[in-house]
């Protein structure tokens, strides 16, 4: 195994992704970042210089668990305070690794920290890969990430180890959608009473360039130059007769997306790091925070080139199609195919969405037991409601809120005056009465910082449950993104979910493992883990604005198994006391 050294600098600069130019935030001045490559069993080491001059910051690394060492997991509020602007710290840490049989790495940290006089503070995650597949990184602090704080984790195998599917390239690139407004605009209105809703994305990016249409009336002169070349469209270039292992992962802010490359079909062979039992689809359906690998064969007419569309879905929408090129080589990379492109699925389309997700199995010769039973269900009812005129997304009735010391200190150095105690529950009062279908009758919920404590290695099933939001005949797709764990997704429903009938339907033979995994509208989605990584884990609907609002939940397992945490997680609310002056 090797050790994988980046050394970023964030910062805002002024970029025309859809031809529009707004502050955008790089890393090393690029958005998309720069892709993290590594081999299994690899460490990898970020120092993260904070350049923003006045902002916070947090980098999250998605899908990877962080075995050994939480406190790298880049969630500000669990597991370390926000990286400030313009400090004069700078961390390090020196790290020990021990190997036990199962091959799980343990950290044990002894750090010091020295007086070094840089403009912006410098943070260092260091953490250990441990699967291989396709991930995803991003800010996890405020609403960074659609600013264009994010990119992707490319994982390969050990040396000698071979796939269960063979392709001659690969290529990775990541789905988003694009607001012109400014995060704070956007938080500012989410938070506002009355509410105010960005609305739709203005446009859909594929790895990092889309198109905006500069003649919309209202664009100030000089904000949107259609011949920018940073918006011109991506083209992926193939060889006619080659195979092409396309990993594509979404981070958009709030759409789900339909992707689909104009006469090719894709066989899915990988969702969040894990085989799946190959299937071909025309158009592969993907939600925020999941990741997928596809085969595309370049086997038609070689002599044009063809379109690739993200279009969003399951919400109507008013965001053109996102599109990019598919080049055969030679042909010219930015010659236009000389077809309409195609048009998609319907947005409001939701089974086959349903039956996508259905799809979605185990390679069978990569299947993990699931165990057959477990030792706690957990229902989580996703409702939105109101909180004193505000409109929030709630869990069983609790909106979340982050709290201001970060609780893998707070549990860790028995801080518990920090957050609230009393953890919400396992199903809501009155659930077997609760009709998703329809407007809840009393749209009142609590805020709380609270949260679910899990016994150590314990099989825990969470049951999330859809329902309608507060108008009528609405229920929107949320995608539930763990940290920590992957799990096993072992059924969707549609409806309420039936606790004595709906366990009996559950996939416990080749069900996928999966670190996201969508709720479609009315239905609910099961998932099963195994709660075995010590330390704090965000699980939250990874949709930016939705997280913002509440929809959210936080597990904590095995607390007293974690080593000591380095100092450079602290240094917010409570946990000052810990960084020596
Ligand atoms: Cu990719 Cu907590 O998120
Ligand atoms: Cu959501």
């Amino acid at each position: 195994a090797r050790i994988r050294h980046y050394r970023w600098e964030v910062k805002y600069e002024f970029k025309s992704p859809d031809c529009y130019r707004k502050l955008v935030i790089t890393i090393n001045g690029r958005s998309p970042g720069p892709t993290i490559r590594a081999q299994q069993g690899d460490t990898v080491i970020v120092d993260l210089k904070n350049s923003l001059l006045t902002e916070n910051v947090a980098i999250h690394w998605h899908g990877i668990r962080q075995i050994g060492s939480p406190w790298a997991d880049g969630t500000e509020g669990v597991s370390q305070c926000p990286i400030l602007p313009g400090d004069t710290f700078r961390y390090m840490f020196v790290v020990d690794r021990v190997k036990n049989t199962k091959s799980v790495i343990l950290l044990t940290t002894s750090l010091f920290s020295e007086f070094v006089d840089f403009y912006a503070s410098m943070f260092l995650f260091e953490f250990v890969i441990i699967n291989a597949g396709t991930y995803l990184y991003h800010a996890h602090y405020g609403m960074q990430r659609e600013a264009g704080l994010y990119g992707s984790i490319r994982v390969a195998l050990p040396t000698g180890e071979a796939e269960p599917f063979s392709y001659d390239y690969d290529r990775s690139i990541i789905l988003n959608d694009w607001y012109h407004k400014s995060t704070y605009e956007q938080a500012a209105g989410l938070s506002s009473i009355p509410f105010v809703w960005v609305g739709d994305p203005q446009s859909l990016l594929i790895q990092g360039r889309g198109r905006f249409n500069c003649s919309t009336p209202g664009i100030a002169t000089g904000f949107c130059n259609a011949t920018n070349p940073e918006c011109s469209p991506y083209v992926f270039t193939v060889v006619p007769g080659k195979t092409y292992r396309l990993r594509i992962g979404s981070l958009t802010a709030l759409a789900a997306l339909s992707f689909e490359i104009e006469g090719h079909n894709m066989t899915v062979v990988e969702a969040d790091g894990h085989y799946v039992e190959p299937f071909v689809v025309n158009n592969l359906f993907i939600y925020s925070g999941e990741t997928y690998s596809v085969l595309i064969t370049a086997n038609q007419d070689p002599s044009r080139n063809y379109w690739t569309v993200t279009k969003m879905v399951s919400r109507n929408n008013t965001t053109p199609n996102g599109l990019a090129i598919f080049n055969y080589y030679p042909n010219h990379p930015t010659k236009s195919p000389p077809t309409v492109p195609p048009s998609g699925p319907f947005w409001n389309d939701i089974e086959a969405r349903v039956n996508q997700s259905l799809a979605i199995k185990s390679h069978p010769n990569y299947i993990h037991p699931v165990p057959q039973t477990s030792d706690r269900v957990i229902i989580l009812l996703n409702t939105q409601n109101r909180i004193n005129g505000s409109v929030k997304w709630s869990i069983n009735n609790v909106s979340f809120t982050l709290p201001h010391t970060p609780y893998l200190v707070s549990l860790k150095e028995n801080l518990l005056h920090t957050f609230e105690q009393a953890p919400p529950p396992d199903v809501i009062n009155g659930y077997d009465n609760y009709d998703i279908n329809a407007v809840a009758p009393n749209v009142n919920a609590t805020s709380s910082n609270s949260l679910y404590r899990l016994k150590f290695n314990t099989t825990v099933d969470i049951i999330l449950q859809n329902a309608n939001t507060l108008n009528v005949n609405n229920s929107e797709t949320h995608p539930w993104h763990l940290h920590g764990h992957d799990f096993w997704v072992v059924g969707y429903g549609r409806g309420k979910f039936n606790v004595s009938e709906d366990p009996k339907r559950y996939n416990l033979v080749n069900p996928i493992m999966k670190n996201t995994v969508p709720v479609h509208p009315y239905g609910w989605t099961a998932l099963r883990f195994i709660a075995d990584n010590p330390g704090v884990w965000a699980f939250h609907c990874h949709i930016e604005s939705h997280f913002f609002m509440g929809m959210g939940a936080v597990f904590e397992e095995g607390i007293d198994k974690v080593a000591n945490l380095p100092s450079s997680i602290m240094g917010c609310g409570d946990s000052k006391r810990f960084v020596k002056p």
